[in-house]
């Protein structure tokens, strides 16, 4: 298990899913691990449910500039510095080509690429020495998923800041990676709109599509967010880790 005694992380969107089991990762590990609901009300209820994970659950919408820099400027100045943050909260909308509106557009890059440089750079004062930081990209970023395109292009968009940023924050000695999952059983599908027939026909195909003929678990995901926070990981940065059943590579 990886060694994370005495690191302050931050999980964006802990609420259930990949950030919910990394969180338990990170935890197991050793570290004090905080996250964010998207409103008080979501806040609350993740408190309520999960009090003994988090050590504290702010509030902040990760599509809105002010509240993501009142959260993490608020972590920063409760422990005195971050050493982790796995940038996760995310979703998809899917439109198909001549459907897709500017709403559509404004949500997903808002929240899956907005949220996350603002949430890196407002973490900036505080990043210790050795800080790791984790971006939730997809395999969505490489594939060629009709009806997905706004959400690859903002899992692609991930994936690039993940070089630039690790690029910009090598000289602190601050590492930057990228885990992108492929098809995993969390409410990612349910959250996106389509029906549950529409869910189970997209679900088989996807299945179809994946070498090891399933769907991942959020655990398979949260180990490698665990290792890539830890200093066992420690000459790792700029990279891509493919966390996907074969998907992309076989
Ligand atoms: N599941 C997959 O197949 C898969 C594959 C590749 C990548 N990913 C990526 O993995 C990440 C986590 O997704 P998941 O699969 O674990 O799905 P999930 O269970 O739906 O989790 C998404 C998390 O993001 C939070 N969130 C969404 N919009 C937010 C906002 N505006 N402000 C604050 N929090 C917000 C959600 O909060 P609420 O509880 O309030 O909704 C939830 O905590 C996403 O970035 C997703 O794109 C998922």
């Amino acid at each position: 298990m990886a060694d994370l005694t005495g690191k302050i992380a931050i999980v964006t969107g802990g609420s259930g899913g990949i950030g919910l089991a990394s969180a338990r990762a990170l935890k197991a590990g050793g570290a004090t691990v905080v996250t964010n609901g998207r409103h008080d009300q979501r806040a609350e209820e993740i408190r309520q449910q999960y009090g003994d994970l988090y050590d504290k659950v702010y509030t902040a919408d990760v599509g809105v500039v002010a509240e993501i820099n009142a959260f993490v400027d608020q972590v920063g100045k409760d422990y005195g510095k971050i050493d982790v943050i796995f940038a996760n909260a995310g979703f998809g909308e899917p439109a198909p080509l001549g459907h897709i509106t500017e709403d559509n557009f404004d949500k997903q890059f808002n929240v899956n690429v907005k949220g996350v440089i603002f949430t890196v750079q407002a973490a900036l004062p505080y990043l210790s020495e050795g800080a790791s930081i984790i971006l939730n990209s997809s395999i969505a970023n490489q594939l060629g998923f009709a009806n997905f395109s706004v959400y690859a292009a903002t899992k692609g968009a991930v994936k690039t800041l993940g070089k630039i940023m690790a690029a910009e924050l090598v000289g602190r000695g601050v590492r930057v990676n990228v885990v992108s999952p492929g098809p995993i059983e969390t409410n990612f599908f349910a959250a996106t709109g389509m029906s549950e027939e529409q869910q189970a026909q997209a679900a088989d195909m996807i299945k179809a599509q994946v070498p090891m003929g399933r769907f991942g678990k959020a655990d398979e995901i949260a180990g490698y967010v665990a290792y890539l926070a830890s200093d066992a990981s420690t000459f790792m940065t700029g990279t891509e880790v493919e966390i996907d059943g074969g998907m992309a590579t076989l």
